[in-house]
């Protein structure tokens, strides 16, 4: 089968497509023809290879040459112990490995959402995942909270600003000018341009900032604030080769003891509930994913480029078949 590899570390050219075996399927696992997958900036660290995670992913090449994380596709067989999916069934999820035209997935594969395409189901796993987490048991969403998106326009802000809307949240997304119809349109009721006006600076306070962007200091973000607001950090900028946006999440944590809010930092997880918990959130009407733009697997080099000038509008997609 086809599918993208890399064999040393480093800039998206070293992302190739090339013919490898394709996977068997396992007594508890779930083949997967892989029709979409979208790209995420954990790809992104993969594949440049930070050096803090070396020790794990390979020191001096990576250890695994597979990549990619989530798909949307068909099941083309299933083991002796699966009873949740059949062949044929659409389903979505995530895997290691999923910028190919197969995976063999263990847990996270559930059925996709009947009114999506391939290309949008694909776009959802990482960014709607962690959205959702990070809102609901991080950020503690309750109705009428006042949440704060930095970063809203983006894979994981997109989703969040919808995600933070049905749960009941007052929402204000941040982001530049050029995408604040985008945010809008998604539901946010109120929205900060950046490049004119700054958040922290207008004196309203909230009950959850959930930062995607990871734009500012501490000090500024917590005059915006409520003394037992949370404060959740998603994601920051690129940082350097050693600990990449890591440096910032140690700094803003660091700067932040002995604040009466609470901070926290989390990891995404898939899981089989909260794809269920998204495909309902979509087919119901209260989620929708945006895809900015498809690119065929073969371009993958390109894809990872238009991702790596972090300024993606909603989600960046690989079609595979
Ligand atoms: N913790 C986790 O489990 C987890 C999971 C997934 C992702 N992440 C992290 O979350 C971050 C975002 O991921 P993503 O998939 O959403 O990335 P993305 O699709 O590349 O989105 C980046 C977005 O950031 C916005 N942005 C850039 N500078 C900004 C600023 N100064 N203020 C406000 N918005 C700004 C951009 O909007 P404009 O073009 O309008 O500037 C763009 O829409 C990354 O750091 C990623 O590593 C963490």
């Amino acid at each position: 089968m086809k599918a993208v590899v890399y064999h040393s570390y480093g800039s998206p050219d070293v992302l190739k497509v090339e013919e490898i075996e394709k996977p068997t399927v396992t007594e508890d696992g779930v083949l997967v023809r892989i029709h979409a997958s979208s790209v995420n900036p954990a790809e992104w660290y993969g594949m440049t290879g930070l050096v803090v995670a070396r020790l794990q992913s390979g020191l001096f090449k990576p250890k695994d040459s597979r990549i990619g994380g989530d798909f949307a596709g068909v099941v083309e067989a299933i083991g002796g112990k699966v009873t949740h999916l059949k062949p044929g069934d659409e389903v979505y999820g995530g895997r290691n490995g999923a910028f190919a035209e197969y995976v063999s997935v263990i847990n996270a594969v559930v059925r996709k959402p009947v009114n999506l395409t391939f290309e949008e189901a694909a776009a959802v796993p990482t960014a709607g995942i962690t959205a959702l987490q990070g809102l609901r048991d991080h950020g503690k969403v309750k109705p009428g909270d006042k949440v704060l998106v930095n970063g809203a326009a983006g894979g994981v802000g997109t989703f969040a600003v919808q995600i933070a809307k049905a749960l009941g949240a007052e929402v204000t997304g941040v982001t530049s000018t050029k995408n604040m119809e985008l945010v809008r349109s998604l539901g946010a009721d109120h929205v900060v341009d950046y490049t004119k006006d700054d958040f922290t600076r207008t004196g309203k306070q909230y009950d959850l900032i959930f930062d995607i962007a990871g734009s500012r200091t501490w000090k500024e973000y917590k005059r915006a604030l409520k003394p037992n607001a949370n404060f959740v950090i998603v994601g920051a900028p690129k940082g350097n080769k050693v600990l990449g946006p890591l440096a910032r999440i140690f700094n803003l944590k660091l700067a932040s003891i002995g604040a009466s809010q609470k901070i926290s930092f989390f990891i995404a997880q898939f899981n089989r509930p909260d794809l269920d918990i998204l495909r309902e959130m979509i087919e119901s009407g209260k989620v929708k994913p945006i895809v900015e733009k498809v690119y065929p697997l073969a371009n993958v080099v390109e894809a990872m480029t238009h991702l790596g000038t972090g300024h993606a509008r909603g989600k960046i997609v690989l079609k595979v078949k």
